[in-house]
């Protein structure tokens, strides 16, 4: 498969090109040519030197590689994402869109801030055609575990959408991910119980010492 993340070159967008590109080309995106490139080649690198196969990993501008990809990686702080789709949105046509942007904000502890919509997911989907199939995971996932090769990521990823065939996907794109486990959420209306999940784990985290808190059901 293609996939192209957007804002690839930031935190999280990292693990995923990392973790993928060994079975799949990634498109790593940036609102810069110069950003995407220097990352793509970074991470490539960074495959290469641990002994990894990579598919290849490209950079892209973030319009560009939209209407090539089958799977978008949405991975822009949600302060951002808005307006970047509503701006990229005449480049998607029937995409599966991974939306794992969580609103948030910062006052003495971080606050799950979701939009009149209800989540960031549906906000996503009414900006996006119909044609494209939103699909919500990865909001509780740490971005340094993911990127870290060597880690074994012991966690569960809810996996919410409103299209069935799109959810399988993605939920098999978790199992590539070694010791990560889909579990079948429902329809994307409940993504914000997971993205809320987030701001609560940020703070446990730093009440308890902690870091890297992921969430697993047993
Ligand atoms: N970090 C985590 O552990 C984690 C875990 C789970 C979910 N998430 C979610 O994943 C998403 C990305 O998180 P992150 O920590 O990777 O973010 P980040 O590193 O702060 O930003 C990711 C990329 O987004 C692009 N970007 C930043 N501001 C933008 C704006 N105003 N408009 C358009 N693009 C912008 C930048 O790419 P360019 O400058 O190259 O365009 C940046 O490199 C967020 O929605 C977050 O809630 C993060």
């Amino acid at each position: 498969m293609k996939i192209a993340i957007l804002g690839g070159t930031g935190s999280i967008g990292e693990g995923f090109a990392l973790r993928w590109a060994e079975k799949h080309e990634i498109l790593l995106c940036s609102r810069e040519i110069d950003k995407a490139v220097s990352s793509a080649g970074k991470y490539t690198e960074t495959l290469l030197n641990k002994g990894f196969f990579c598919c290849g990993i490209t950079g892209c501008k973030n319009e560009t590689a939209i209407g090539d990809a089958d799977v978008v990686v949405l991975s822009v702080p949600y302060q951002g994402v808005i307006a970047l789709l509503k701006d990229l949105r005449p480049y998607f046509r029937d995409q599966i869109v991974i939306s794992l942007v969580v609103p948030m904000k910062k006052n003495k502890w971080f606050e799950y801030t979701p939009p009149k919509q209800g989540s960031a997911a549906l906000e996503i989907k009414e900006i996006l055609p119909e044609t494209t199939k939103v699909v919500s995971a990865y909001h509780n996932v740490s971005a340094k575990k993911l990127a870290s090769l060597e880690k074994i990521l012991d966690y569960d990823v809810v996996v919410c959408g409103d299209d069935e065939g799109a959810k399988r996907t993605v939920m098999e794109l978790t199992r590539e991910i070694k010791s990560l486990r889909p579990l079948d959420g429902g329809g994307l209306a409940s993504s914000y119980m997971i993205e809320s999940l987030t701001p609560f784990l940020i703070n446990l985290a730093i009440r308890n010492g902690l870091s890297d808190l992921g969430v697993k059901f047993v």
